[in-house]
């Protein structure tokens, strides 16, 4: 499906494209050989989400995806143990890369709305005898995404990471939408990032670079990094012309996130008003809105096709019944008001069947 085709894209906000402004700041970028060092561009991004992150280095890699496997790969030896939410990025969407790539194994805790607690950590670590996996890692992942952009509270990441550190796993942060976290919460990204060994925020999604992703921790953990960046094809050349647009967006692009955040809110209470749509707005924290569509008596695949069929609008199906929304930078003036016009007449024309 195009999005050029489509009058409101909700189906992720990985959609977004590079605005005019950061293609001509992509296209004056300082380049130079990334593998050598040499990229200005890149350098200067690593040092600005070090800076941010509060850590003493960081590494640009190309996605996200690649962050999680690259920062595993260094704190984790083949059947090691990482602890994470079971709806965790890396368990259902890496395509198995911590099992393929690291020989690691993933011990899925489960909670309410993507979040485990201390106690919950401090039962899952494996006493250390021979025949027992060690368990390594724990894995948060800020915002919760498929469980609806959920925040973690600052407090709850302290517990979950003390509980970690006295039982010496390794702390891992999957900051996707971590800066979602910061303008929704109020807390600035290191605060957050100071719990962790690693951490690491998406260019793309909300802030709306075309490619990139940066890891960050101590020197001695980006030093190894970099070995597996190169290991897994990672490293690029002239990478100054995407890392550009990263730069652009940490600068342009963070506090109107806000903006996304309150159009989240406005279609989640726009989606409540209407009959069968079963959906928590008061819970919708970021750009993320989830909803059921049971009550209308049809599928969620049913309700997409016939948004994008009467409205051109699109929402991507998680299951059954369950619909996900996504906002963003390329969410239209008005954008929010047609999709709940589409979701109107999706529930309309069932009705008249
Ligand atoms: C929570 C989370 N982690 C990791 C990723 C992977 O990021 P990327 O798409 O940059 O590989 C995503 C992507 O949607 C995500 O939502």
């Amino acid at each position: 499906m195009s999005g050029a085709a489509l009058a409101v894209d909700l189906f992720s906000d990985t959609v977004t494209r590079p605005t005019a402004a950061m293609r001509r700041f992509m296209c004056d970028a300082e380049v130079g050989d990334e593998q050598q060092f040499e990229d200005p561009s890149v350098n200067r991004l690593q040092e600005m989400v070090a800076d941010l992150l509060g850590k003493e280095a960081a590494l640009f890699l190309p996605s996200g995806t690649m962050c999680n496997q690259v920062a595993f790969a260094v704190h984790c030896r083949a059947g090691d143990e990482i602890l994470l939410h079971e709806t965790a990025h890396p368990l259902l969407y890496e395509a198995g890369g911590a099992a393929a790539l690291i020989g690691a194994v993933f011990r899925p805790l489960t909670g309410p709305r993507g979040m485990f607690t201390a106690a919950q950590v401090r039962q899952a670590v494996r006493p250390a005898v021979h025949y027992m996996p060690r368990t390594r890692v724990v894995s948060v992942e800020q915002t919760a995404n498929i469980v609806g952009g959920v925040c973690w509270p600052i407090g709850e990441i302290e517990a979950v990471c003390r509980a970690a550190q006295d039982a010496g796993l390794v702390r891992h942060l999957d900051g996707a939408r971590l800066m979602n976290a910061v303008v929704s919460s109020g807390t600035p990204a290191r605060a957050f990032a100071d719990h962790f060994d690693s951490a690491w925020l998406d260019l793309t999604k909300g802030l709306g670079a075309p490619v990139g992703a940066v890891l960050a921790g101590s020197r001695g953990f980006i030093e190894e990094a970099w070995v597996f960046k190169q290991r897994l094809g990672g490293a690029m050349r002239q990478a100054g012309i995407i890392a550009a647009a990263g730069i652009y967006a940490l600068r342009h692009h963070v506090d109107r996130l806000a903006e996304d955040h309150e159009r989240a809110r406005r279609l989640a209470a726009g989606l409540a008003e209407l009959p069968g749509i079963a959906v928590d707005a008061a819970r919708v924290e970021t750009n993320i809105v989830i909803f059921d569509v049971r009550g209308t008596g049809i599928s969620g695949d049913e309700f997409a096709a016939r948004t994008l069929a009467s409205h051109r609008v699109r929402f991507s199906v998680i299951g059954p019944t369950t619909v996900r929304a996504v906002t963003h930078l390329d969410v239209p003036p008005g954008g929010i008001e047609v999709a709940l016009a589409a979701a109107r007449a999706a529930i309309a024309e069932v009705a008249r069947r």
